[in-house]
């Protein structure tokens, strides 16, 4: 008997393979960072071919940890790192190019003459975003026009375009053996070259972007049986994709309009459940396919993309060397009563949602030589929590919909520190699920689902509990005060790029 249901979970630091068990508890876990490539400034890229061997590699260990084989796994999903861009040799699997990586500003000038015509919100009565550097048609745009031989191929055939979700399916059926070439919904609507409500490639985008139809996946829900493993999954059901983000949103349990999550991690990005329409945004939030299962219509999503915020931690651990590990950060800003009036705007690939500002930079603000380590550290933190403030406003604006309390979920959240100054700033209380995996969790469901593991969604509802809550302390002047020094901090950060 099948006991278990797997989900690989992709994401911009790491890959991860989770075991989950029926009540949705994890069994086992292994993970493997990868490198982060940045050839100059604001360029990221990932090595594709690291990504695949990390990914097989977690599999391989998860499993052998509690001696479980994949004759254990009912089902797998797969969720990833979205807008992350990649095109392929489908004859040898080798990719023509690094994955130009979600935080990738290279696509600037291109964001700039598009917008020339029509203004930056020209695509979104159709695709739900703005134009900016963020998703993943232009990074497509950019490789076809700068890597020789790349269009032709393209244009052929022998060249296959996929966020990383496309890449672990097609290696994990066959690679140049058969592979299967797809994307789900919630992948393709970001990449800003399908249509929201048909969700199929938009012919006159495709051809205002110049990118050939003959080299996109096949669009297919999030949940249904897409093939069978072969290699690290040999002979195991694959039926189930969905973006982290719109993983986390689904192993939250955030299945009725109105319901949102926050995941704290890389960046931090919330998500409101919309139901079966898409819900335009005229706050600067975007509108993107929340889910869809099999047959049944697609739920959308309104969502606030915070490029940078868990990164920033990371930032200070690997580039200014401030901690030692990301944890460090929470004792180190404790070391301080309150941020010294320190703000530090982490606008390092610009400033998406609600600003798209694809111009601004990071700042350090309010220096004195009273300021010390402990100072950034907070300040530090705190911009996680100011910047989810922007959003969370948007949010409310855009739904009309109140938010009683906020769902956290992701890697930051594990920071006490940081829920409490949020619970502060929003003034709403932060809940913290039992299970903080919602991204692989999600992915879990939507492949358990498809293969009857779990019956239905109720499944999820009930398999969902609080860890803990934090109640807002702070006094509304204090508040306010901080909020507006932020507001003024960012104010210097933007338009530092040309
Ligand atoms: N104790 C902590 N305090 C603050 N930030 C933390 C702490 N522990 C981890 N982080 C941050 O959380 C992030 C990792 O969270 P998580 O694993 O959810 O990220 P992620 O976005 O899912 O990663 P990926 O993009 O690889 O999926 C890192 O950026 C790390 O700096
Ligand atoms: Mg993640």
């Amino acid at each position: 008997m099948t006991k278990y249901v797997g989900a690989i979970d992709q994401g911009t630091t790491s890959s991860r393979f989770i075991v989950f068990d029926r009540k949705g508890q994890i069994v086992s876990v292994a993970q493997r960072e990868h490198e982060q490539i940045y050839p100059r400034p604001g360029w990221v890229e990932h090595n594709p071919v690291e990504i695949w061997l990390n990914t097989r590699t977690v599999i391989f260990e998860a499993l052998e940890k509690k001696g479980l084989s994949t004759a254990d796994l009912a089902a797998v999903g797969v969720t990833n790192q979205r807008e992350t861009a990649l095109l392929w040799d489908r004859k040898t699997g080798e990719p023509l190019y690094n994955a130009i990586v979600w935080q990738d500003t290279r696509t600037d000038q291109l964001v700039n003459r598009y917008e020339q015509d029509g203004g930056q919100d020209r695509l979104r009565a159709k695709t739900g975003l703005p134009l900016a550097t963020y998703f993943s048609g232009l990074k497509l745009h950019w490789i076809l026009d700068n890597v020789p031989g790349a269009r032709e191929k393209a244009a052929s055939g022998d060249a296959l375009f996929g966020n990383i979700d496309t890449w672990l399916l097609w290696n994990l059926t066959g690679g140049p053996d058969g592979g299967i070439h797809i994307t789900d919904v919630t992948n393709a609507s970001r990449t800003q070259l399908m249509d929201l409500e048909t969700l199929e490639w938009d012919a006159d985008i495709l051809k205002l972007f110049s990118i050939p139809a003959a080299c996109l996946p096949r669009i297919v829900s999030s949940s249904e049986r897409y093939g069978t493993g072969k290699g690290p999954l040999e002979g195991v059901t694959l039926s189930g994709i969905l973006g982290d983000q719109q993983a986390a949103l689904f192993g939250q349990a955030c299945l009725n309009p109105g319901e949102a999550k926050n995941t704290y991690g890389t960046g931090n990005f919330m998500l409101m459940n919309t139901g079966e329409k898409p819900f335009p945004s005229t706050c600067g939030l975007v509108t993107t396919v929340g889910y869809k299962l099999g047959d049944k219509k697609a739920i959308y999503a309104l969502e606030g993309s915070i490029a940078i915020t868990g990164a920033l931690v990371q930032w200070l651990r690997d580039n200014i060397g401030i901690i030692k590990n990301s944890a460090d950060i929470e004792p180190l800003a404790r070391t301080v009563s309150d941020n010294g009036d320190v703000y530090f705007v982490p606008a390092f690939s610009g400033l998406f949602a609600p600003r798209w500002d694809d111009s601004a930079r990071g700042v350090i603000c309010g220096l004195t030589r009273y300021a010390n380590k402990g100072h950034i550290a907070r300040a530090a933190l705190e911009a996680t929590a100011y910047q989810t403030r922007e959003v969370l406003e948007a949010m409310v604006k855009d739904s009309k919909v109140e938010i009683r309390e906020l769902r956290a979920d992701g890697g930051m959240v594990v920071n006490e520190l940081l829920m409490q100054f949020q619970a502060d700033m929003v003034n709403v209380p932060v809940v913290r699920p039992r299970v903080i995996e919602t991204t692989a969790l999600g992915a879990a469901y939507a492949a358990g689902l498809a293969v009857g593991y779990w019956h239905s969604t109720d499944d999820i509802v009930q398999n969902w509990g609080v860890d803990r809550r934090w109640h807002p302390k702070m006094d509304a002047d204090k508040r306010e005060q901080l909020y507006s020094r932020w507001n003024k901090a960012v104010t210097r950060s933007l338009g530092w790029g040309d």
